[in-house]
């Protein structure tokens, strides 16, 4: 059996497929490749694309080929992932503001093209439903680009996510707040709340690619893609939908694999 087989769900599912590749730099090239592959057979597509540090990788070579015209990006609809409660892109500490910075700026994206998570919404629990209606305006999901965190969380759908769950308010673990803190250069306080995409929301996109990469990661990938399927990991609920998910993880990352 290959290890391709090896990871399936079942023998009635269809396969995942698993990139593994040498290093940070082709994981982050690979990414980029889907996602343009993506943007130029529908150029209008609704796209979700995560934060963190695994895919800023990517995003270089994102905005590189914008900037140079090889990639027309513009009318693209980009909903954002997942953002703290009550945050939004004018706080320093915010995964917008940090997505601004990563992509949005360097990738000159038009700012009408981008959905931010209703994080700040009076009504955030109405304004999270009015966000999974706008994704379905757009068509629905092309494509979702995710990274893993180091409990197993999708977005910020930590352990306890439901298969089915959609975007939402949840609590942080202390392990993600802390991960998170790293992103930023001062002492930011991360708030114990984030609003994210549910992993249904994920889940129904066309295509959902997963991004891993690093020693740091093995033991969380191994659970995720080879461990029960189970919402104490919430990454392995992206194995039930087979052959429409891609993970791109570098050798490091996919050293404990079978
Ligand atoms: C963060 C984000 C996720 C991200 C994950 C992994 O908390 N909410 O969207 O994928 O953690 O982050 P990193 O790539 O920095 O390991």
């Amino acid at each position: 059996m290959t290890q391709h087989e090896a990871i399936g769900q079942s023998d009635s599912v269809s396969k995942l497929h698993l990139h593994v590749v040498a290093d940070y730099a082709e994981v982050s090239r690979l990414a980029a490749d889907v996602v343009s592959r993506v943007v130029q057979d529908y150029p209008d597509a609704a796209i979700t694309l995560p934060t963190g540090e695994t895919p800023r990788g990517m995003y270089e070579e994102l905005a590189r080929r914008i900037r140079e015209g090889i990639l027309d990006f513009s009318g693209v609809q980009l909903f954002c992932l997942d953002e703290y409660l009550g945050k939004g892109i004018d706080d320093a500490a915010s995964l917008t503001a940090w997505l601004s910075e990563t992509f949005l700026q360097p990738a000159r994206l038009d700012p009408a093209q981008v959905h931010f998570v209703p994080s700040q919404a009076a009504d955030p629990v109405s304004a999270a439903a009015a966000y999974e209606q706008e994704i379905e305006r757009h068509g629905g999901l092309k494509l979702a680009v995710v990274g893993l965190g180091r409990n197993g969380h999708v977005g910020f759908n930590e352990p306890g996510s439901a298969v089915d769950s959609r975007t939402r308010i949840i609590d942080l673990t202390e392990e993600s707040r802390n991960q998170n803190a790293s992103y930023y250069d001062g002492e930011e306080t991360i708030p114990g709340q984030a609003m994210t995409m549910g992993l249904g929301t994920i889940l129904d996109a066309d295509l959902v690619v997963l991004i891993v990469s690093g020693a740091a990661k093995a033991d969380i990938l191994l659970a995720t893609l080879e461990g029960p399927l189970t919402p104490d990991v919430p990454g392995s609920f992206l194995r039930t939908i087979g052959s429409r998910l891609i993970a791109i993880v570098d050798q490091e990352a996919a050293a404990k694999l079978s």
